[in-house]
């Protein structure tokens, strides 16, 4: 039985076919209608989420699956001071399968070492979403047609972006990759990611503080929020939140065949002005997420 609790938990090779799963969902939906019938997924979201749960949720109903979970701790007995293992414990004797989002950075590593069905980490803490991230590597593969020889940049929030860190570590595997940190001081990548997944892997980078100054050299630029929910006072959050803003002016020297991502939710760093250009592919991102986890469920669940 396997678990996702890290995006280097999947080789290069197997995160090659649950990207071609997921074409092949996309390409031929009924095929996938009934390969999880009487099968459970559990989703236990201790903190917020829209996209992540629901994803996770209308993949396991379009593969002829049911689910079950809670999306707020308040709703279950974490709110009495039930452990997490002892939650996980309990809901693994009720589901096939569990995702689980928590707060607290490695909480979905401890439960899948309690539970006797695969763990899914749907996000945990500032520290990681595999997930997401192949959601993210789907897109890219979709709209670029590769994953290789590729200069990314990240921008905003990374410091506390789990994505970012998940998405490092991923593309850190594949070759001619550069990335191009831009950031607040404050808000600067943590030295284990960079040291690594880019500095000890001898991967060509760049960090700014400068959007303006990157824009022209990128294939892919991955936006983030600023992650008030881990901010401890609302005033430094008020200081850095609105630090970067896409907009179309901000788009003019950047390149015909960028593809602008961004995990969601977004709150000012894309000007809504953005959306309709069609390098925005972030609408796009979130709709393939859906289909890369019904690819994930089928692999660890097993489902030829
Ligand atoms: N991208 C993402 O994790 O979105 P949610 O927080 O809405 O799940």
């Amino acid at each position: 039985m396997r678990s996702l609790i890290d995006i280097l938990d999947l080789s290069v090779q197997e995160i090659e076919e649950l990207i071609s799963v997921s074409e092949d969902i996309i390409a031929n939906p009924e095929k996938y209608r009934e390969k999880c019938r009487y099968k459970k997924l559990a989703t236990l979201f201790f903190e917020p989420s829209t996209r992540t749960r629901l994803s996770f949720e209308a993949a396991m109903m379009e593969l002829g699956g049911n689910v079950l979970g809670f999306s707020d701790a308040n709703s279950s007995s974490s709110s009495k001071g039930e452990s997490v293992s002892d939650t996980v414990t309990v809901v693994s004797g009720y589901a096939d399968i569990i995702a689980m989002r928590h707060p607290k950075e490695g909480a979905p590593l401890v439960a899948s070492m309690k539970s006797s069905v695969p763990i899914i980490n749907a996000g945990d803490g500032g520290h990681n979403h595999p997930t997401q991230t192949l959601a993210d590597l789907l897109t890219i593969k979709r709209e670029k047609g590769t994953l290789e020889n590729l200069t990314i940049g990240f921008c905003g929030d990374l410091k506390f972006g789990r994505t970012v860190h998940s998405l490092i570590a991923a593309m850190s595997r594949y070759k001619g990759i550069k990335f191009v940190l831009i950031s607040p001081e404050e808000l600067k990548l943590p030295s284990y990611v960079k040291e690594t997944y880019i500095k000890n892997k001898g991967i060509e980078y760049e960090q700014t503080t400068s959007l303006d100054d990157a824009m022209d050299k990128l294939d892919v630029l991955y936006m983030t929020r600023v992650q008030k929910e881990r901010f401890f006072n609302e005033e430094d959050y008020l200081r850095l939140k609105d630090s970067y803003i896409l907009t179309p002016e901000k788009l003019v020297p950047a390149k015909e065949d960028l593809i602008i991502l961004h995990p969601l939710p977004r709150v000012n760093e894309i000007s809504t002005a953005v959306d309709n250009d069609k390098r925005a592919a972030y609408f796009r991102q979130a709709r393939n997420a859906k289909y890369i986890r019904m690819a994930l469920i089928l692999k660890l669940l097993e489902v030829d």
